[in-house]
């Protein structure tokens, strides 16, 4: 069998890699537009950071796993194409704000079709609105000249990066939605015995094409919806002395609750969560189910408020100015383990204290400077309230004077007036909190949006600490001083 996958990213690189590794009898190309790419996952440095992912694209690249750009020539040959394009909110034109763009999917299906001579099963690996696999199949049954036959298929990817090999090598379910037809059925089986050669086959959920995409989505909204409800709480809790981690841990022994995802943080970043609301929110707006709409929007609202609620309590602590002060920016990804920044609320932090004035020293441990610069000179975020807190976009040339990207936390520390913790990363869980303290201007300010740091350490030392949802440090101003 040879299979291709469009889109060498995030999805189609480490999905396919795990693939080529499980199937030794399988052929399979990972295809992309950008060359440069395409380089780098030749190259010896590949494209993205994921734990695990080296050992196995460096183990099966050349025997049966390529990556190339040669799109068209490989599609053509391909009996299985997963198509994993991005699919980002639009920015313009109808549904602006809100609606998946499926431009890149469209252009592939396009091009599938006008190469195509033999049939193929095409696998919806990208993240889609609900119905999109009908949209699909008109555009490939109209543009295929020689009356060729297309299975389309929904196989949704569950992945988190910073564990995307260990997701990918056990998966928790592996969902195949396809048509009830003999032929839908029959390609939904051919992939299910891909992945039967590696994942157990009670994990493998086959079902229709319109509950698999939708089942994504929901997923997503889940997930975030717990972010959001924790987080809430963490607002209450810095209200009233209640401290968030009890409030995880009492919540999440009941056995209906569950553990997971019960962290409180400075915001749910990343580029599926708040996407993929936007889009369900859009969805359901289309389909007059106002309600509906509103009741998953408010999920993002409560994200964007968190991120707000935290640079308020920076600038509301420190005598309400960061005006000229440097801080001290520890993690810039949207979580640890990854080098993605992709909507990470260190970009929206970052930009408010900027917005006030502060000067930022950064350090993230694989984020590199230019992404962080690049970050920082783009317009604000999508969700940021705008009109309480009106976002002066400061030129590019300006933000770039007041930030300094450092190679490790002592750096970014020393003459900081504050530090804030805005990625968990594990090495700022054993930093060593004294020597930061020694080279800090005082009052020494610790602000931590993701309670790595042992907060009691911390003040032993002489920090003025702030713990996400804790309850507060007397010389941390309440919410009565917040803007
Ligand atoms: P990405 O931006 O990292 O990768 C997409 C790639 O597709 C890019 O390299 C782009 O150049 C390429 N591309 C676009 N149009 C193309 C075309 N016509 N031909 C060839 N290449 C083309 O995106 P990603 O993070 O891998 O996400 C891909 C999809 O998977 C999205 O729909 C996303 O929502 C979904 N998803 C992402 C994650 C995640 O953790 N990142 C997890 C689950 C699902
Ligand atoms: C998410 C989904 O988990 C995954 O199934 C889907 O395929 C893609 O989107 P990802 O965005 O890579 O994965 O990472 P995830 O671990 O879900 O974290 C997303 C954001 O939520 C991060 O910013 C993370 O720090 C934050 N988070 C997560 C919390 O703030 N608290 C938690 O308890 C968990």
């Amino acid at each position: 069998m040879k299979i291709a996958c469009i889109g060498a990213g995030y999805v189609g690189g480490p999905t396919m890699a795990m693939i080529a590794h499980k199937c030794p009898d399988v052929q399979v190309t990972v295809l992309d537009i950008n060359k440069d790419r395409i380089n780098a996952w030749n190259s010896d440095s590949l494209p993205i950071y994921e734990p695990g992912l080296d050992e196995v694209v460096f183990g099966c690249r050349g025997r049966n796993l390529f990556f190339s750009y040669d799109v068209e020539q490989c599609v053509a040959e391909a009996d299985v194409v997963f198509v994993s394009v991005n699919t980002p909110t639009k920015t313009k034109g109808v549904g602006a704000g809100y609606a998946a763009d499926l431009a890149y999917w469209e252009g592939a299906a396009r091009m599938i079709a006008k190469v195509s001579t033999s049939p193929k099963i095409i696998v919806e690996k990208s993240t889609v609105p609900v119905k999109t696999a009908a949209a699909i199949e008109k555009v490939l049954s109209h543009n295929t000249g020689g009356g060729v036959a297309f299975d389309v298929l929904s196989n949704p990817e569950f992945l988190a990066e910073g564990t995307a090999m260990s997701d990918l090598e056990k998966p928790d379910r592996v969902i195949i939605g396809g048509r009830m037809t003999p032929s839908g059925l029959k390609a939904v089986q051919t992939l299910s015995e891909v992945y039967a050669q590696w994942v157990p086959k009670e994990r493998i959920i086959a079902t229709n094409l319109w509950s698999s995409e939708l089942a994504k989505l929901t997923a997503n909204a889940f997930l975030a919806q717990r972010i959001s409800s924790i987080n809430s709480i963490s607002a209450l809790c810095e209200a009233t002395g209640a401290d968030i981690t009890e409030i995880s841990r009492c919540v999440g022994t009941d056995s209906r609750i569950g553990p997971k995802f019960l962290n409180a943080s400075v915001g749910f970043g990343g580029s599926c969560f708040q996407k993929d609301i936007l889009n369900l929110v859009y969805i359901c707006r289309s389909l007059n189910l106002n309600e509906v709409a509103d009741y998953w929007e408010q999920v993002i609202k409560m994200n964007d408020k968190q991120k707000r609620r935290f640079v308020d309590r920076v600038i509301s602590s420190m005598f309400n100015t960061v005006k000229g002060k440097r801080i001290a920016i520890l993690g810039f990804a949207f979580k640890k383990d990854t080098g993605d920044t992709r909507e990470s609320p260190a970009i929206d932090v970052c930009k408010g204290l900027l917005d006030d004035g502060a000067l930022l020293s950064v350090y993230d441990p694989k984020v590199s400077e230019k992404e962080i610069r690049t970050q920082l000179s783009l317009p604000a975020g999508l969700g940021w309230d705008s009109t309480k807190h009106p976002f002066v976009q400061q030129q590019a040339s300006e933000i770039n004077t007041k930030i300094e990207c450092h190679a490790n936390v002592y750096d970014a520390c020393k003459d900081a007036h504050a530090a804030c913790v805005l990625t968990e990363w594990d090495e700022f869980k054993s930093m060593d909190l004294g020597k930061i303290y020694a080279s800090m201007t005082k009052p020494a300010f610790l602000f931590d949006g993701r309670n790595v740091v042992d907060a009691a350490k911390a003040r032993d030392m002489g920090f003025v600490c702030y713990g996400l949802g804790k309850p507060l440090d007397k010389f941390i101003m309440g919410d009565e001083f917040n803007r």
